[in-house]
């Protein structure tokens, strides 16, 4: 990657108060990018005034929905680079709520590259994908090739979504590109509810001496990938013409059991402890059984390689919550 692409561009970062925005826009801000946050602010997501306290003086924030297309168009037309990391993330409330699963995950990511398209073609788009587009991993590692199956509603989204941005970049010319992130982790994610971001969940239960309810045995693998590998991929990603028009997986490529990890966490904190619990029925009918990523292609393509290891991603995630746990326990940070 040029090492400093984005020195002087003008970059917008929708969902950029939540944990992978704000980790994006943060960085941005060090590369002298000047940056433009797009946030709607809704709740039960992870928008947090405290996720840009470092640079909230660097950056514009912008109280906006990218349902909405006229306030995104605004936005949008004189930008170069656009990370699109507003969702709707939760999988049982794609679930509950799957109308406003499709509003938030289908809608705007079209409104977005319908803006880009009609008012600034030349941005380069990267979109947040989810591993979830996949569902069941029939095989392991799971590559770009595996079979999409998505076993909840946000992961058919997601899925569509993926699919618009590669049609306007096969179709368009736009610049677009998909990453599928695995499991993130670290500084920054919300951790009121275990719904999502589960690791940071875990972490504020240990800080907090809770007892930790494990559904089934926990032997479940994951991918769980430290937030700034994740941002670095999407940087590198809008820096890469080799990325445009693609879709990557992106994790560790290391595959860890959920038990482990809570492990990990209550013997690094010295706190909490664990209990098990029957899987409730609602998240067993959506559990995708064991994950891990295959990184080949992002690596031979883009050059990009993990550079955290989950033992380290947890002490500084740990580290992080030990010192700033009640801006993340009782507010969004304003
Ligand atoms: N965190 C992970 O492990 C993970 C894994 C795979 C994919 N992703 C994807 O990364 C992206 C960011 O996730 P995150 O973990 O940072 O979640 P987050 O909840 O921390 O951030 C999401 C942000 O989007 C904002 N938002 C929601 N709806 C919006 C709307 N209609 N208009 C404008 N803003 C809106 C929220 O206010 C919030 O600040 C999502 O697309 C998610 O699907 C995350």
């Amino acid at each position: 990657m040029p090492r400093n692409f984005l020195s002087g561009k003008k970059v917008l970062v929708t969902g950029g108060l939540g944990f992978i925005g704000s980790s994006v826009a943060q960085k941005a801000v060090l590369h002298g990018a000047e940056v433009t946050i797009y946030d709607a602010c809704i709740n039960p997501y992870g928008w947090n005034f405290a996720n840009i306290k470092e640079v909230r003086d660097s950056v514009t924030v912008v109280k906006a929905d990218v349902r909405d297309f006229e306030k995104l168009k605004q936005n949008i037309m004189d930008k170069d680079v656009v990370f699109d990391c507003a969702a709707q993330v939760s999988h049982t409330i794609s679930m509950t709520n799957p109308f406003l699963d499709l509003d938030i995950n289908c809608k705007g990511p079209l409104n977005l590259l319908e803006a880009c398209r009609r008012f600034n073609s030349t941005a380069r788009i990267i979109f947040a994908s989810s591993r979830g587009v996949i569902g069941h991993p029939k095989k392991s590692p799971v590559d770009e090739l595996h079979p999409t199956d998505p076993l909840d509603i946000q992961g058919i989204n997601k899925l569509a979504a993926e699919k618009y941005y590669s049609l306007y970049s096969r179709v368009y010319g736009l610049k677009t590109c998909s990453l599928r992130i695995a499991n993130a982790y670290g500084p920054r994610a919300q951790v009121r509810t275990g719904d999502y971001a589960i690791v940071n969940w875990v972490i504020k239960k240990t800080l907090c001496n809770e007892e930790i309810a494990v559904f089934g045995d926990g032997t479940q693998t994951r991918d769980y990938i430290y937030i700034e590998d994740v941002v670095d991929a999407m940087i590198l990603a809008c820096s890469s013409k080799a990325a445009f028009g693609d879709v990557f997986m992106l994790g560790s490529g290391t595959e860890t059991r959920f038990i482990d990890v809570i492990e990990m966490i209550v013997n690094l904190v010295g706190k909490g402890s664990i209990t098990r619990k029957p899987w409730p029925p609602d998240r067993k009918s959506i559990e995708i059984g064991n994950f891990v990523s295959s990184i080949s292609k992002i690596r031979n393509r883009l050059g990009w390689s993990p550079k955290v290891s989950i033992q380290d991603g947890l002490r500084m995630t740990i580290d992080f919550y030990k010192a700033r746990l009640k801006e993340y326990m009782y507010s969004n940070g304003h």
